[in-house]
């Protein structure tokens, strides 16, 4: 039976470039996607960029243009990212459409009509001077409770409370640095514990969810009333204004979700395509693929929403864990916060697919990246199992064809085709850790029989000729099942299997039967070896060490580095190696596409001329700088930045932003002095 399947990954904020992070959900749904797609199923998959809140709006006001004008940019990044991936979306929309702006509103007024919104007064941090509330994220203060310095809005870092902001002692807007006030304001809030019974149940029965997200949402949130839902936000905010509640906005994270929907409307609107089918008609299962940090906004809120606005449910939310790389969190410091943008200019985005689909299983675990291990992986599976598979026959067999009858193969052919079932089995329960186990197991065989009847041996022997293509035949057809068996993984080596066999992979039943007294063209490469070299270039790229503080984007960034552990003990002879020199500043200019970067021209003494990058323009104004004596470290290697190469680093100290030092020697000592 065709089963209609309408497929969504979350939808990316529209504030920050995509990251081998984002990338786990992606890739993930992708390959579930193609996957069914293979099985004969009626699917299509929509995402959209998240466009609305107070980080794009600041955003865009620090860079002077418009919240529109930025976003589309962003779309455009983010589109290009996924294709470079592989992610194929039947649409990729926007929040900030007019058919999302319709959407929100048609379920505003069932909320409405079903007597679930309230308003309440809220009280909270106003910043008079940039005129506006300010979230938790643009407070900082001392914590109530510990007294540490420094603590944001919400929660302590030092002793780890939670508290509201209007708690804090002498707390300071970062917009403006100056000093909230306490102000009031009334908002709107969903009553969610009205739903809080159909939730129970939905939430708890027909495989709607993993078990240990159904068992944490009875454990945390079911347990006990569902608090109401603060849905609004004053002006100025970047969004969709409340049509009966002027001068508020939809906070972002009630239109995001509707934006699945509005995707789909585009798309719809686009092709002649009715909209009810996907959305009001049962037969269509919906499928959202998500991480573990927004569950709640998946299984709680938005499931309420469509039920009470009589849309369809989720027929599964699927919940996939974190990303760590070498077992942490991703760190601009450690180069390990690597953009899409900066993966593609070094790698194929094939390993990482294979990569990803290699240590995916279907509960929410987290996911490391070990690079040590993806690289060998790469090399002993995929290439050294399955490519060398196509490559050590294909050439004996562009001579010769294939053969008119399938060979006797020892039944390996057979049995090939009878664990498809279970792969797909492990495909559609988001298993792709056991799916590319089972398909490698293939591989393993397909080898041995190559590596026995040793075609290689036969081709020097002119009497062996049907028998060598016999061997070709089985090797090429045991290889063209594996590859129908990945091609949800890596659709680049189906399309290069078809071309090899001239033969499309069009169902996964095309594993079932093999392909015969055919020509096979010349063989072309499939995919390289890992080459370790452009793994650590692109560390490198993605290292954002320099000098004082990086261009980080807004969130998604580290910490800033207070408290920093002291590194590894080093000795004197280490040391030496850094050659630190007194340098003078001789000209300065702002790098007005980059957020912190200023270049700094610096003089060594004599003729000499260094140009360097640092990122301390919140801090330091170019013409302030000029003439100032610094500190450059002049043996590092020079860099190549987005704005030229950095041919050093100025030494500072401060955590980035506008808390940033830098060292500077008095006045008397000369440039081109080294620093012991
Ligand atoms: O967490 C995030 O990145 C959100 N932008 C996801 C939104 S998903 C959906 F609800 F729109
Ligand atoms: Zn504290």
């Amino acid at each position: 039976m065709t089963r209609r399947i309408l497929v969504t990954s979350a939808l990316p904020y529209a504030n920050g470039p995509i990251h081998i992070g984002h990338l786990v959900e992606y890739i993930q749904t992708d390959i579930w996607v193609r996957f069914q797609k293979l099985r004969g199923h009626d699917v299509v998959y929509f995402c959209a960029d998240d466009t609305h809140g107070t980080a794009i709006m600041m955003r865009a006001r620090q860079e002077g243009r418009s919240e529109e004008d930025l976003i589309a940019e962003m779309s455009k990044a983010h589109q290009r990212d996924f294709a470079g991936f592989d992610v194929d979306f039947t649409h990729y929309g926007s929040t900030h459409s007019e058919e999302n702006r319709e959407l929100c509103a048609e379920i505003w007024g069932a909320l409405r009509a079903a007597d679930m919104i309230v308003e309440k007064e809220v009280t909270q941090l106003y910043d008079p001077e940039a005129g506006m509330f300010l979230a938790d994220r643009f407070v900082k203060g001392t914590c109530p409770i510990c007294k540490a310095p420094d603590q944001y809005g919400d929660n302590c870092e030092k002793c780890n409370a939670t508290y509201s902001p209007v708690d804090l002692i002498d707390p300071v807007s970062t917009l403006t640095q100056t000093k909230p006030e306490v102000r009031t304001a009334r908002h709107l809030f969903v009553r969610l514990e009205k739903m809080h019974e159909f939730l129970e149940q939905w939430t708890q029965e027909d495989d709607h969810l993993q078990p240990e997200v159904a068992n944490y949402l009875l454990g945390h949130f079911l347990k006990e009333p569902l608090r109401d839902w603060d849905i609004s936000r004053p002006a100025p905010y970047f969004g969709f204004e409340i049509p009966d509640s002027p001068g508020n906005y939809w906070y972002v994270w009630f239109d995001a979700p509707i934006g699945y929907m509005a995707s789909t409307q585009q798309w719809c609107k686009k092709t002649g395509r009715d909209f009810s089918l996907y959305w009001r008609n049962e037969e269509t299962e919906i499928h959202h693929f998500i991480g573990k940090d927004i569950t709640y906004f998946h299984t709680l809120f938005w499931p309420a929403m469509l039920k009470v606005a009589r849309f369809n449910l989720p027929r599964k939310v699927h919940v996939h864990g974190f990303l760590t790389v070498g077992g942490e969190k991703m760190s601009k410091r450690k180069g390990t916060y690597i953009t899409a943008e900066t993966y593609l200019k070094h790698l194929d985005p094939s390993y990482l697919r294979y990569y990803y689909a290699s240590k995916l299983g279907p509960r929410q675990d987290d996911l490391d990246l070990n690079l040590e291990e993806f690289a060998t992986k790469i090399d002993a599976d995929l290439v050294g199992k399955v490519v060398n598979l196509a490559s050590r026959s294909a050439k004996f067999a562009v001579e010769l064809g294939l053969s008119n009858r399938y060979p006797e193969d020892g039944g390996l052919f057979d049995h090939a085709a009878q664990a498809g079932e279970a792969i797909a089995d492990a495909y559609e329960s988001c298993d792709y850790n056991r799916a590319m186990r089972l398909i490698l197991e293939l591989a393993d065989a397909a080898n041995r029989y190559v590596e026995n009847a040793a075609p290689w041996k036969l081709a020097k022997d002119p009497d062996a000729r049907a028998s060598l293509q016999d061997v070709c035949t089985v090797a090429l057809n045991l290889f063209r099942q594996i590859a129908i068996y990945l091609a949800p993984v890596l659709p680049r080596m189906a399309r290069q299997t078809e071309k090899l066999l001239g033969v499309p992979i069009e169902a996964w039943s095309d594993a079932g039967r093999p392909v015969l007294g055919i020509p096979v063209a010349p063989f072309q490469r499939m995919l390289s070896r890992v080459d370790r070299k452009e793994i650590e270039k692109m560390i490198e790229d993605s290292r954002e060490t320099e000098s004082a503080g990086s261009d980080a984007q807004y969130n998604d960034s580290d910490q800033p580095l207070r408290d920093e552990p002291l590194a590894e003990e080093i000795t004197i002879d280490d040391f030496a190696k850094v050659d630190l020199r007194v340098a003078r500043v001789v000209a300065a200019e702002d790098v007005p596409e980059a957020r912190k970067l200023l270049k700094i021209t610096l003089s060594l003494g004599g003729e000499e001329r260094r140009t360097v990058f640092a990122g301390i323009k919140q801090a330091y104004q170019p013409e302030d700088l000029i003439g100032r004596l610094v500190i450059l470290c002049a043996n590092l290697a020079p860099r190549k930045m987005r704005f030229g190469v950095s041919e050093g680093m100025i030494l500072a100290s401060g955590s980035g932003g506008r808390e940033v030092y830098l060292l500077h020697p008095d006045e008397g000592a000369q440039p081109g002095q080294r620093v012991h």
